[in-house]
């Protein structure tokens, strides 16, 4: 069981503390400005069209999508990144291995995992105290049988595969009548009708290669409905067609057995579709967008610094993605069931979609699914995710406003930045983003940075970084793949067999927990101080430090809240069996981070 893991950590570079000084790369001190300011305009242009000829637009890693920086700046920007990132890696790779040791132990004390319960139970508790130590989300290890838990996590822990069915769209696969009618109280067509059917659609995995590494892993490509209880107003499960194979329909009325495993074989392709989205969504379109701005902004312009703050070892995640994840026979092979050229095949096709800048603002994007109408109200009892990412995304724009309005207090001043024309040329031209707004005005401007500053923070964190560890990668119920063939018929007597053998859990875990961060709010490094930074604050003008300092406590107010929850009587917290915290603040960064 170590000597697997043992692979992993013993790349760890040696590098001890974490040099300060590191996290930005400007070291000036002086005012920042917008060109017209600029009191040695001359010096500036210069500036500026030497970083456009030392940073080239390379070929994308991990399939085609964002460009990655090439020439001697794109270079040494990489090199830069990898080392910050190295710091962080070594000391999560301490606190990991530690924790392999002590789950080992328990393990062999344990004779092996032998029941479904040893997966929540020996592999858990008291385990991974030093590289999540939050725990697991509190009811998730407890509660993960109930459909709820299930139907839940797609408004909180995974978000963005949900949709509505509308009104007139053919409906995707049947269900027995005398089965909705008893889960839901209505047929098919009814919850339809009444805007309460909802469908997530994972069969294109079913195209995507898998990996032919031992254990021998399988899985469905399965499509799924949800709907709004009509009497009750609950969220829930309808059904779960696997679209392989026996193309089974699995339902609530299913026996306990077969209807875990439904939701275990959902889980499967949920997995791939939250990791892999992410990449896509927040990685590509931020490097994008920012390497435009490297091309076109000054290393003085206000703008600059904070793209520059949101991207903080932005480089890094890519190239240790094709170093340790996705490379052949890497971790994602090992551990995953479509493997790393899937994956990468993935990329490539939803780039021009999921990369796309102004439909995945948050608004839109949710409304363009039908999760909300366009006053961005939404249909459920209760949307966790909506609730905490629309306080924050509320937050960002609030301080970008001030930041825009004071940088230029009239249109004409915008209009006469070059600098910010330029880059938003360019973001389209030649940094080739699907969808970045084509002119800009103050409006566009703060939406675009709105835009940039949720997607490192909250986009990230949301599917990645250090919440999957404790919620949504947690074991038995969200695992990696199925380790015993999709079943052909109903009856499954045995759970079992479908489950990771120790040693895969175990490897899996220490994976995941690798991504935690979970020492950023030991020296500020969490979303709440985004722009408190000292020495970066020192260089914005008056209205952004006020700005920030609300900024701040707001999000500090909104960790609070988080940190607060409980369950109520009847056992749920904000309408959820477990304890949704993947967007607190003070525990995410302020950027993509790994
Ligand atoms: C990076 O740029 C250099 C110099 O322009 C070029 O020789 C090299 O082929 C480029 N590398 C890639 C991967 O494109
Ligand atoms: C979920 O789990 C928590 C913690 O184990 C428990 O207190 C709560 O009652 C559970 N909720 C439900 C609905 O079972
Ligand atoms: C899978 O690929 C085949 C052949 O290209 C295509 O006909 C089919 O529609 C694809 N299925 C999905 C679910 O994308
Ligand atoms: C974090 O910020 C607080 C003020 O907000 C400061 O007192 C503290 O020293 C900072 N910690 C580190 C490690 O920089
Ligand atoms: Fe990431």
């Amino acid at each position: 069981m170590r000597s697997a893991f043992l692979l992993f950590v013993s790349l760890a570079l040696s590098v001890t503390a974490f040099p300060k000084q590191h996290l930005r790369r400007q070291d000036a001190t002086l005012p920042a400005t917008v060109p017209r300011k600029d009191p040695n305009p001359k010096a500036r242009a210069a500036a500026v069209a030497a970083r456009d000829e030392g940073f080239i637009y390379g070929p994308s890693l991990i399939g085609q999508a964002a460009f990655f920086p090439n020439g001697t700046l794109g270079n040494a920007r990489t090199q830069h990144d990898m080392d910050l990132w190295a710091i962080d890696r070594a000391t999560i790779d301490g606190f990991v291995a530690k924790d392999v040791e002590a789950v080992s132990a328990a393990l062999a004390a344990n004779g092996g995992l032998k029941t479904i319960d040893d997966y929540a139970k020996v592999l858990y508790e008291g385990q991974w105290k030093n590289s999540n130590p939050r725990g697991t989300s509190p009811g998730i290890m407890t509660n993960y049988t109930q459909d709820l838990l299930f139907s839940m996590e797609r408004l909180s822990l995974n978000p963005y595969s949900l949709r509505a069915l509308k009104r007139h769209e053919p409906l995707p696969f049947q269900v027995d009548s005398k089965v909705t009618s008893k889960v839901a109280g209505a047929s098919l067509k009814q919850l339809q009708d009444d805007g309460k059917l909802f469908f997530i659609d994972y069969r294109w995995q079913a195209n995507l290669t898998k990996t032919q590494m031992e254990p021998k892993r399988y899985g469905a490509a399965v499509s799924a409905y949800f709907f709004i209880h009509p009497r009750t107003s609950d969220f829930l499960p309808l059904a779960i067609k696997t679209n392989t194979g026996a193309d089974l329909v699995y339902t609530p009325l299913d026996s306990a057995n077969d209807w875990l495993l439904a939701k275990l074989m959902f889980n499967v392709n949920d997995m791939f579709h939250s990791q892999m989205s992410h990449l896509v969504m927040t990685h590509d379109v931020s490097e994008a967008v920012h390497q435009a701005a490297l091309h076109t902004l000054s290393e003085d312009h206000p703008v600059m610094l904070i793209l520059e703050r949101h991207m903080v070892q932005g480089y890094s995640a890519r190239i240790v993605g094709e170093w340790l994840c996705f490379n052949p026979d890497g971790h994602w092979d090992q551990l995953m069931y479509i493997n790393n050229i899937g994956c990468r095949d993935y990329v490539t096709d939803t780039w021009p979609t999921l990369g796309r800048y102004q439909a995945n603002y948050l608004h839109p994007q949710f409304e363009a699914r039908g999760l909300i109408d366009k006053h961005g109200k939404h249909p459920f009892k209760s949307f966790p995710f909506w609730d905490d990412a629309t306080e924050i995304h509320a937050g960002y724009k609030a301080f970008f406003k001030t930041f825009v309005n004071s940088y230029y207090p009239s249109e004409a001043d915008l209009a006469a930045d070059h600098e910010i024309k330029n880059w938003f040329i360019e973001a389209t031209k030649n940094a080739k983003v699907f969808d970045f707004p084509k002119t800009v005005n103050k409006d566009t401007l703060i939406e675009v940075l709105t835009h940039f500053g949720f997607l490192v923070s909250v986009g990230h964190h949301a599917l990645n970084g250090g919440d999957p560890v404790g919620s949504k990668a947690t074991l038995p119920f969200h695992a990696t793949a199925l380790f015993a063939p999709v079943p052909e018929t109903k009856g499954v007597t045995d759970l079992l067999p479908f489950l990771p053998s120790a040693k895969q859990a175990v490897h899996y875990i220490a994976f995941i927990a690798s991504f935690n961060r979970q020492f950023y709010q030991n020296d500020n490094r969490t979303m709440i101080n985004a722009y408190v930074d000292d020495p970066l604050l020192a260089r914005l003008n008056g209205p952004t430090k006020k700005a920030a300092q609300t900024f701040f406590k707001s999000m500090k107010g909104l960790s609070n809240k988080i940190r607060a929850r409980t369950f109520d009587k009847k056992g749920l917290s904000n309408g959820v069996p477990f304890v949704y915290r993947a967007l607190d603040p003070d525990f995410i960064p302020f950027i993509c981070a790994v």
